[in-house]
C-alpha cells in the first residue's frame, strides 16, 4: 500500500464509525456543486465510471442514481470501508479492492476516471494521476478533487488560526499527509500530459453553530488542545494558549465566518 496517512483499516471500531459519519455528510454537502462539476466535464457522457479511493461509496451511489445506464466501478485498498460501500449496491455499481497506484484494469477501459481526497495520502500522487490516466480511454476525462488547508479564511480574523494551519500543514507533511496538494494539481496534470487542463476552486462557505469549533480548526488542535504541535516543536506553548484563546473569542462571535476550498483538477486523455 502506498497510502501513509490514511489507513482506515487500522482505525478503532469507534473511529470508523465516526470516519464512516464524517465521509458521508462530507459528500452530501457537497454533492450539489460536485454534480455540477463532474456532469459539465465528461460524466454526462460517460458509459463506464471509476472512483480510485471510494471509500464509503457515497459518491458512486449519487452518481450511479442520477445515471443508471452507467456502469460505476468503485475501488479502495481498504477492506473495512469496502464493506461498508457494499452494504448499497445497485445494479450498475460494483466494488473492488485494489491500489491506486497499480490498478487491476487494463488500459484504457474507462470513459470518466476521478478520485477525491486520496491524492493527498499518497506520497507519490503521480503514480496514481498515470494510473488513471492509462485506464482511462483517449478522448476520456479525469477529475481529482483535493483540499488546500492555506486558502482558509476566517473573520474575524486572528494572525494566531494562520499559525495553526501552518502548523498543521507541516504536522500532517511529517506525517505523509499533503494538506496543500490542491495548488499542485494543476502541475501534476501537466506533468502527466493530460490536455485541456483546467482548476476549478471551489470555495465551501460554512456557519455552523455558535460555539461549534469549526472543524478545520478542530481537525489542527486534535483531540489534545494542540499538544501535540508543541511537541513536534511547529508552535510554542505560549502560541498554544493564544490559539485557543482565539478559537474560543472566533466561536462565540455570532457573526464570525469561515471558508475553505476544494480544488477540481479537470483534464483529458488524447
Ligand atoms: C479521505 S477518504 C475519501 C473517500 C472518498 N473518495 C470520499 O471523497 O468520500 C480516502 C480513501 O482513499 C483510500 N485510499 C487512500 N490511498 C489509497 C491507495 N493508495 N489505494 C487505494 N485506496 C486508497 C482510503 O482507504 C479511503 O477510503
Amino acid at each position: 500500500m502506498s497510502n501513509l496517512s490514511y489507513t482506515f483499516d487500522s482505525f478503532d471500531d469507534q473511529l470508523k464509525s465516526r470516519e464512516i459519519e464524517r465521509l458521508t455528510s462530507n459528500v452530501d454537502s457537497h454533492s450539489k456543486v460536485m454534480t455540477e462539476i463532474f456532469l459539465n466535464n465528461g460524466l454526462h457522457e460517460a458509459k463506464k465510471v471509476l472512483d480510485v479511493g471510494c471509500g464509503t461509496g457515497a459518491m458512486i451511489d449519487m452518481f450511479a442514481k442520477l445515471m443508471p445506464n452507467t456502469t460505476f466501478v468503485g475501488l479502495d485498498n481498504s477492506h473495512h470501508i469496502l464493506a461498508k460501500a457494499e452494504e448499497n449496491v445497485l445494479p450498475n455499481t460494483s466494488f473492488t479492492r485494489g491500489e491506486a497506484a497499480l490498478l487491476p484494469f487494463e488500459d484504457n477501459s474507462f470513459d470518466f476516471v476521478y478520485t477525491r481526497l486520496v491524492l493527498m495520502h499518497n506520497h507519490i500522487p503521480e503514480r496514481i494521476i498515470r494510473e488513471m490516466k492509462r485506464v482511462c480511454k483517449p478522448g476520456g476525462m479525469i477529475i481529482c478533487v483535493e483540499v488546500d488547508d492555506e486558502t482558509m479564511i476566517f473573520h474575524p480574523y486572528s494572525s494566531e488560526f494562520s499559525d495553526l494551519m501552518r502548523a498543521n500543514v507541516a504536522y500532517a507533511a511529517q506525517n505523509g499527509c499533503d494538506r496543500i496538494i490542491g495548488r499542485k494539481l494543476f502541475s501534476l496534470y501537466k506533468a502527466a500530459n493530460i490536455q485541456q487542463v483546467k482548476v476549478i476552486t471551489q470555495t465551501s462557505d460554512y456557519e455552523g453553530p455558535y460555539n461549534d469549533i469549526p472543524f478545520p480548526l478542530q481537525l489542527a488542535i486534535g483531540s489534545d488542545q494542540a499538544m501535540h504541535l508543541v511537541e513536534a516543536g511547529l508552535i510554542t506553548e505560549a502560541q498554544r494558549i493564544d490559539i485557543l484563546q482565539k478559537i474560543k473569542l472566533f466561536c462565540s462571535d455570532p457573526n464570525r465566518f469561515y471558508s475553505g476550498s476544494f480544488m477540481y483538477s479537470i483534464g483529458k486523455k488524447e
